[in-house]
C-alpha cells in the first residue's frame, strides 16, 4: 500500500484481470456497483462535483458518471496503474462528465484538489481497511477542508460497531488484512465518528448493503 516501507504492497486483495489497454478489471466492482449505486442516488445531489477517493480500476467512476450523467465525478488514487485503468475506462466509456484522475493520498496536507473546492460529495469505497489508519484521519480532515456546508462524505465498505464484527466472514477478512499489514483492518464505526466530528462532520445514515456491507453517509456542518 502506500506507508514509506510498503512499495510493494498490493493496493487489493482480489484477482484482477487485465485488458491489452490498461483497463484493469476488478471481480468485487462488478459484484458491488449496483447496489452501491442505488444507494449513492438516494444521497448524492443531482449536481455537482463528487471527488471520489482512491478510485482503484476506475470502474465505479464511470458506472455512476454514466447513471448520474448531471453529476461531475472527479476520480482520485494513489496508485499510478489504478489512474491509468481509471484514465482508459473513462476513454473507453466516452464519458464527458468525469474528469482525469488525481493523485490524492489522504495522508498529505494538501491534495492538489484545492483549486475544485468545494465539493458537493465525497465517496470513498473499500478504502479505509486496506490503509493505515493514518489515511482515515485524512480522509476526514479533507473533508471537513473540502466539502462545502452541508455536503456528505459516502463511505462504502465493511465495518465492525462496539468492537464487535457484524458477521464471521468480515472477522476473517480483519484478521487477513491484519496479518498481511498490522495496520490495515476493519474500521469501528463509533471510532470513525469519533474522527468525523473533529473534523467538522457527523454521521446521519447507515444502509446495510450486500455482504455485509455498509454506506456510511456523514455531512459536514455548517461553517
Ligand atoms: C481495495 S482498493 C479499492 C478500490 C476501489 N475503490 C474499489 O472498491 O474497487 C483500495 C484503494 O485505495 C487506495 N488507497 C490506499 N491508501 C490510500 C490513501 N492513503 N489515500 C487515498 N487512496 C488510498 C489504493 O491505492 C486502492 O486503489
Amino acid at each position: 500500500m502506500h506507508d514509506e516501507d510498503q512499495s510493494t504492497e498490493p493496493v487489493a486483495l482480489e484477482q484482477r484481470t487485465h485488458s491489452p489497454d490498461q483497463r484493469i478489471f476488478s471481480p468485487s466492482a462488478a459484484r458491488n456497483s449496483a447496489p452501491i449505486l442505488e444507494a449513492l442516488k438516494r444521497y448524492l445531489p443531482t449536481h455537482g462535483v463528487v471527488l471520489e477517493i482512491g478510485c482503484g480500476t476506475g470502474e465505479h467512476a464511470v458506472c455512476f458518471a454514466e447513471a448520474m450523467p448531471a453529476l461531475t465525478w472527479l476520480p482520485s488514487d494513489p496508485d499510478p496503474a489504478s489512474r491509468a485503468s481509471t484514465a482508459c475506462w473513462i476513454m473507453f466509456k466516452g464519458l464527458n462528465n468525469v474528469l482525469a484522475p488525481l493523485d490524492v493520498d489522504t495522508r498529505s496536507a494538501e491534495w492538489g484538489v484545492e483549486g475544485l473546492a468545494p465539493f458537493d460529495a465525497m465517496v470513498s469505497i473499500n478504502m479505509i481497511h486496506i490503509a493505515p489508519w493514518a489515511a482515515t484521519i485524512g480522509l476526514f480532515s479533507g473533508a471537513g477542508r473540502l466539502l462545502r456546508s452541508g455536503g456528505s462524505l459516502l463511505l462504502y465498505g465493511p465495518f465492525m460497531h462496539n468492537g464487535a464484527h457484524n458477521a464471521p466472514s468480515n472477522a476473517a477478512f480483519d484478521e487477513s488484512l491484519k496479518a498481511r499489514n498490522p495496520s490495515w483492518g476493519l474500521r469501528d464505526v463509533a471510532e470513525i465518528e469519533g474522527v468525523a466530528e473533529a473534523a467538522g462532520l457527523r454521521l446521519g445514515e447507515t444502509v446495510d448493503l450486500p455482504a455485509n456491507n455498509k454506506l456510511l453517509v456523514f455531512r459536514r456542518g455548517e461553517r
